[in-house]
């Protein structure tokens, strides 16, 4: 049995035919072929499955689909520009190199962008806190944090 599923990703209406059980990791990578966001674990842990539902960095793996039906989502594939230009947030991680592998990056920055919203100029403690269900195997962390502490103030100049 299948049922449909639509929603609005990354600002287009898109809708699949799904079984129901179907999480909407699977939905966006599998069925809508977008696989910027990634699957570490499954199991909620490592946050690499982050992407914004109506406006909440969500982990997509920790939900179904049809949950998300009528939904606006938003994966990293929808945060820079039309013509390339990254968002503030991607740009700061770039500048500040926080990433290595990349996998963890496309969850760490979405979630990074929800909790910049409401914290414009935020400490490092509080970056750590608002990372704590992001895993990264790479980096240290170091580098994530000042990123996302440049990528918070960027986005608040920006109007962002
Ligand atoms: S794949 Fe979703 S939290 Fe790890
Ligand atoms: S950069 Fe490799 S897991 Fe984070």
């Amino acid at each position: 049995m299948t049922i449909k599923v639509s929603m609005r990703v990354n600002g287009k209406p898109v809708s699949a035919e799904v079984e129901p059980r179907t999480l909407l990791v699977n939905y966006i990578r599998e069925h809508l072929r977008m696989t910027g966001t990634h699957v570490g674990c499954d199991t909620a842990q490592c946050g690499a499955c982050t992407v914004h539902l109506n406006g909440k960095a969500v982990k997509s793996c920790s939900m179904l689909a049809m949950q998300a039906e009528g939904g606006e989502v938003v994966t990293i594939e929808g945060l820079a520009k039309a013509d390339g230009t990254l968002h503030p947030m991607q740009a700061a991680f770039k500048e500040h190199h926080g990433l290595q592998c990349g996998f963890c990056t496309p969850g760490m920055i979405m979630n990074a962008v929800d909790f910049a919203k409401s914290n414009p100029a935020p400490t490092d403690e509080q970056v750590r806190a608002a990372l704590d269900g992001n895993l990264c195997r790479c980096t240290g962390y170091q580098n994530i944090v000042k990123s996302v502490m440049a990528g918070a103030r960027n986005m608040a100049s920006s109007g962002s």
